[in-house]
């Protein structure tokens, strides 16, 4: 395909107001421009992200954003193929402010508009960055989400498992809290982990023992919280000692986790005979070095290729979403003014979904 096509994409589904401007000319992939604004200092004295004031920053943030994102791009808005959005799953409120301003630029500008599913965004980061070939199985490791996804296509998903309660982000982020490390708590737990014993706090690998590729963290987290109140009572206060070890036996235990469980989804996808096996990992959790560096391990050893988007394309952006919507503009998807935000929404349509519900809204 030589076609040359545009796409600004709007993000605004947790605590980042973002958009992007993502270009597909032949089988070069460029991102013109990726801008994202967090509201980190907004939330930081509540101890995590309030939905009220996440939604209020978007709609009072999201047009310096789009503009910012154009500016930088050089590109116009009549320039553009189309608008993605993502319309769900996440907070409502800033779902809600995202999906309007796409309306107000579709109408205004005249340009198709395209609601995109926020973990599609996450999911199909791997063809942005390396033009990964489906089917590929893609491990997505996020604050709200956590998943075994076989991607046969831009709207093609089949789940092998996910995690029955917390996602490691939010057991990252309430670890980080347990311990007197500010949010967002997962960059502040591998930083003070570095150097530190991984093994002086014996903390469960939670549903090792079953099979399948389910995974639990809740657990977790509650060994982390008993560590910590007998460091706290031995020694009258958490020392920076007790905090770094804490942390880094934290860590090591999801990175277990998640490599033994990779090491089983790569199974089932094998069985399946992909002519360029490939194993993936996105979502915030995949900016941990320590988890990359495991799961890049566990590929080498099954044979598969390993792919791992730079840091900035793991944590929430809006270039994802302006490349899930180039794909499914391309397949020829178009949404009417109808669109409507969604809380939660299923990448695999034909599973029950997940038990569960976090803190950045429900698992889908
Ligand atoms: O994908 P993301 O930006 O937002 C959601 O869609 O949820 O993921 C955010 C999550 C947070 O829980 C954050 O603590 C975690 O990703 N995170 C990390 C790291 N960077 C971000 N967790 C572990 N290590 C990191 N370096
Ligand atoms: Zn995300």
């Amino acid at each position: 395909m030589d076609q040359t096509i545009t796409i600004l994409g709007i993000e605004s589904s947790c605590d980042d107001s973002a958009a992007a401007v993502v270009r597909r000319e032949g089988d070069a992939r460029h991102i013109l421009s990726s801008v994202v604004l967090g509201q980190t200092d907004l939330h930081a004295q509540f101890g995590g992200v309030v939905p009220e004031i996440a939604a209020r920053a978007h709609t009072e943030k999201l047009d310096h954003v789009i503009e910012h994102a154009l500016t930088e791009a050089r590109v116009k808005l009549t320039d553009l193929d189309a608008v993605a959005v993502t319309a769900g799953p996440g907070l409502i409120g800033g779902v809600m402010s995202g999906v309007m301003y796409a309306k107000a630029i579709a109408v205004g500008a005249q340009l198709p508009l395209i609601g995109v599913n926020h973990l599609a965004g996450h999911a199909l980061t791997p063809r942005l960055t390396d033009a990964l070939p489906y089917p590929y199985l893609l491990l997505l490791v996020s604050g709200g989400h956590c998943q075994f996804l076989i991607v046969q296509g831009c709207d093609a998903f089949d789940r092998l498992g996910g995690t029955i309660d917390d996602s490691p982000g939010e057991a990252f982020d309430k670890t980080a809290r347990l311990i007197g490390l500010p949010q967002p708590g997962g960059p502040e737990v591998e930083r003070v982990a570095e150097g530190a014993d991984p093994d002086r706090f014996k903390f469960p690998r939670p549903l090792l023992d079953r099979p399948g590729c389910d995974m639990s963290f809740s657990g977790l987290k509650t060994a982390v919280l008993r560590a910590r109140d007998d460091c706290v009572a031995a020694n009258d206060g958490l020392t920076q000692q007790d905090q770094a070890d804490l942390a880094a036996g934290f860590q090591a235990a999801v990175r277990d986790v998640l490599a033994e469980k990779s090491r089983r989804a790569i199974e089932t996808y094998l069985a399946m005979k992909p002519v360029k096996p490939s194993f993936a990992v996105a979502g915030g959790v995949a900016a941990n070095m320590t988890i990359r560096a495991e799961l890049e391990c566990v590929s080498a050893n099954s044979g598969v290729g390993f792919t791992a988007p730079p840091l900035a394309l793991c944590t929430d952006n809006a270039a994802m979403i302006a490349w899930a919507g180039l794909e499914q503009f391309e397949a020829g998807k178009r949404d009417g003014l109808d669109l409507s935000p969604l809380p939660r929404w299923p990448l695999d349509h034909r599973q029950a979904p997940m038990l569960g519900s976090g803190r950045k809204g429900a698992k889908a």
